[in-house]
């Protein structure tokens, strides 16, 4: 197929644009650059030993999405574009709305008008909010808690709207609960601007000495070790779903929701623990005040992502956490690489 990919040089864009390639797709990607570089583009094709389209393209430009469309010849998109921090979106929920939201009927109004009937969105376990019960499955309530979250359901509603009116799209919303790691190869990974929001690139900068120590947010709640449990899956694992999602909108038609998670859950503390051992240093931390809105526990029942999607996760914690160390390493100064 040829797939349109949005947000390709981003954090999950890219390592699925390069599992992409490997199947034999072609990737035509479109990013703005406003949270990714435009070099990553070589680092997906090495990786992959294949080139891909880029084009610099903000999809709020709805002239510039249908020019898009209009010379593209696509068979499919897979939607990754979009702000994904919850606490940036509680300050600035219009700037989500807009990056989120209003791209996204952009790019359904030039799929649907261009008749490109196979979608696959990037959404993500936040949709739950709190769950009431564990582990979370795709019929757990929709809740959101957050401007970010509220932001994927709309997307996802939008979508689900776009395929009761319309028999021939089909639209498959993947939702991520936390992705980590990186690429074997060392090429490709996580590049967060500025502090990192998310616990792992903060941990590796830890590990890194560019930190000095990791807060741990609450180490009251009730789990074992007092500490939140997520479910961490590898970047790579995540990627290769979307090979089988591209599968699954080709022969299923209608808007249907999956989790892509491990099924697993593991505390902060874990977290430490796996880091510690991959990256054979020190990890200096200390217990602080809860983080708003944290839900203690959520993990994800990824059954319907195994059954009807052939698809699961299999990297371990410690292969993740070494993978995301490897990238990181490779991207350090070479006085911190020695120490
Ligand atoms: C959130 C979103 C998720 C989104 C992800 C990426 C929810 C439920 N989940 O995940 O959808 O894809 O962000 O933006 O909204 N922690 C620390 N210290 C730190 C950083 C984090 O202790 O410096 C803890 C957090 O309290 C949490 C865990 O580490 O328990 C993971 O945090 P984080 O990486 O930010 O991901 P989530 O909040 O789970």
């Amino acid at each position: 197929m040829r797939v349109l990919v949005t947000g390709v040089t981003g954090y999950i864009g890219s390592h699925a644009a390069v599992e992409l390639l490997d199947v034999g797709h072609d990737v035509v990607g479109v990013d703005d650059f406003s949270a990714s570089s435009p070099s990553v583009r070589a680092a997906i094709e090495r990786a992959a030993g294949r080139p891909i389209e880029l084009h610099e393209l903000d999809l709020r430009n709805r002239a510039a999405v249908n020019c898009l469309f209009d010379k593209g010849n696509f068979d499919a998109v897979i939607h990754f574009a979009g702000r994904k921090f919850v606490g940036e979106s509680m300050d600035r929920p219009v700037r989500y709305y807009s990056r989120n939201v209003g791209a996204s009927i952009n790019l359904a109004a030039a799929a649907q008008r261009h008749r490109v009937e196979k979608i696959v969105f990037s959404s993500s376990c936040t949709v739950y909010g709190n769950p009431a019960q564990l582990p979370v499955n795709e019929a757990t309530p929709v809740a959101p808690v957050s401007p970010y979250g509220r932001t994927k359901v709309a997307v996802e509603d939008l979508f689900s709207d776009l395929c009761a009116t319309d028999p021939n799209m089909s639209v498959l919303s993947l939702r991520y609960f936390n992705p980590i790691g990186a690429h074997p190869s060392g090429l490709l990974g996580e590049v967060p601007q500025g502090t990192p929001n998310n616990l792992l690139p903060y941990v590796m900068q830890v590990a890194a000495g560019q930190r000095s120590t990791l807060s741990v947010f609450g180490g009251d709640y009730d789990t074992a070790d007092g500490t939140c449990i997520r479910d961490y899956v590898h970047v790579v694992d995540i990627a290769k779903a979307h090979v089988r999602a591209l599968d699954y909108v080709d022969h299923v038609r209608g808007f249907d929701a999956m989790n892509l998670g491990t099924g697993r859950g593991s505390s902060v503390l874990e977290i430490i623990t796996a880091c510690r051992i991959a990256t054979r240093r020190d990890i200096p931390y200390q217990i602080v005040d809860r983080r708003a809105g944290d839900a203690a526990v959520i993990f994800a029942d990824p059954t319907r992502a195994n059954i009807d999607l052939g698809w699961r996760a299999e990297a371990n914690l410690t292969q993740m956490c070494f993978d995301h160390w490897r990238f990181e390493r490779a991207h350090l100064a070479p006085e911190a690489q020695a120490s």
